[in-house]
């Protein structure tokens, strides 16, 4: 027991000798564009709540009474009790939404993306992966028993090389990222639905940081593409712009949702998400698809803010969403700012390595539908004076 207790103390004072030892903070207030954190009010701009639904009046309203009439949950999986029709309502609200046939709601993106990279594929099939791919799908991939080969970022022609590679397994299966969080730019879709038809292989998106964000009306980037019936399987998140509650999704053809919900282990084997979260969901997807206002919103911040912190002289990673990396590359200037920005009152995520590769870290600001002019400009006065104070801009 002691040596288990030592390994573990030695890992833990490693971190905290790198300065990579994580605090967890405490949330005193709703999740809004100003919280209490820590005890203090800090302006958030380092969270996914994209389209500012996360404290909204009216879903809060909608939650309160499906509480009443569904109860807090189903005290079993899907397999055994089944869903409530509130959860059957928001799974053919996201697949009309996202221009599916169908859609599977799971606990979460995380054990939606488990469950398509492990469902599908076996020890014949291999799995193609962007490097910057999100870490569920990384260990969804590990999780699966097929071969795994990790191409560089969005380039197509390197995918084309390990599609050709590997013409001879049974299924090659493309996954990324429809969105990448780290740097904010979108999968080139076109491309590599091209690439798929020409080697027969099988389209994985993760929408976590589009549904609700980008293409129209906020549908994600097969929507963007005009390229929804070339996606086999869509992955999404209710945890982000649609209400920032929790749970994911899986959007796809009928045979696909049905094998899932047969085969999709992270399905069978753990509880359902409770009524109360579902009800977010499909009071957010209504009130996006009813307010396009908000989403207008969202881009004209992220536009103010990206131009307002290349105005001062940061440096702005080519991001096409409304996440912003301002770039620090230095891993200690960049704890730094993130650290003294907090302490100025603005909650925003510096980044460093391993979590993005070395010489690139960055504060990860991302932009909310909810933010207003002040919020923004009391945020560009304090990147202003920090930035100069420590001879970054
Ligand atoms: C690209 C991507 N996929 C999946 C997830 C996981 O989403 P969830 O919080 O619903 O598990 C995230 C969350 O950060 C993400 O950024």
């Amino acid at each position: 027991m002691s040596e288990f207790l030592d390994l573990i103390d030695e890992q833990i004072e490693q971190l905290k000798n790198d300065n990579k030892y994580a605090e967890r903070k405490i949330l005193g207030s709703a999740q809004d564009t100003w919280a209490e954190l820590d005890g203090k009010k800090k302006l958030i701009l380092g969270c996914t709540n994209y389209l500012g639904l996360a404290n909204d009046p009216d879903i809060k309203q909608y939650v309160k009474e499906i509480i009443d009439s569904f109860g807090c949950g189903t005290s079993s999986g899907p397999r055994i009790i089944g869903v409530t029709s509130l959860h059957r309502q928001l799974e053919q609200d996201l697949a009309k939404f996202t221009g599916q046939e169908d859609a599977l709601l799971f606990n979460s993106a995380f054990l939606a993306n488990v469950a398509a990279m492990t469902a599908f594929t076996g020890k014949e099939d291999i799995i193609l992966s962007d490097e910057l791919n999100h870490a569920s799908i990384v260990d969804g991939a590990r999780l699966s028993s097929a071969r795994v080969q990790v191409y560089p970022h969005c380039d197509m022609k390197a995918l084309e090389n390990y599609l050709h590679q590997y013409q001879d397994c049974r299924q090659r299966m493309i996954v990324s990222d429809g969105v990448f969080s780290m740097d904010g730019d979108i999968v080139p879709l076109p491309d590599m639905v091209e690439l798929a038809k020409k080697y027969h292989a099988v389209v994985v998106i993760d929408d976590a940081h589009a549904t609700g964000v980008v293409g129209p009306g906020g549908k994600g980037t097969p929507a963007l593409f005009n390229l929804e019936n070339e996606v086999d399987i869509l992955v999404g998140t209710l945890g982000k712009a649609i209400g920032g509650a929790a749970g994911g999704f899986i959007a796809g053809k009928q045979q696909v949702i049905d094998y899932l919900f047969q085969f999709g282990r992270p399905y069978r084997f753990t509880n359902t998400l409770p009524p109360t979260v579902i009800a977010v969901g499909i009071a957010s997807l209504r009130k996006l698809q009813e307010s396009p206002k908000i989403l207008e919103q969202l881009w004209e911040n992220a536009h103010y803010l990206k131009s307002g912190l290349s105005k001062l002289g940061y440096q702005i990673h080519p991001s096409q969403t409304p996440i912003v990396p301002v770039m620090i590359h230095d891993d200690t200037a960049c704890l730094k700012l993130g650290q003294q920005l907090y302490e100025e009152g603005v909650f925003v995520q510096p980044y460093i390595y391993p979590v993005v590769p070395r010489g690139t870290a960055r504060i990860r600001v991302i932009l909310s539908a909810a933010h207003t002019r002040e919020d923004l400009d009391y945020a560009l006065s304090a990147f202003e004076r920090l930035g100069r104070a420590n001879g970054l801009i």
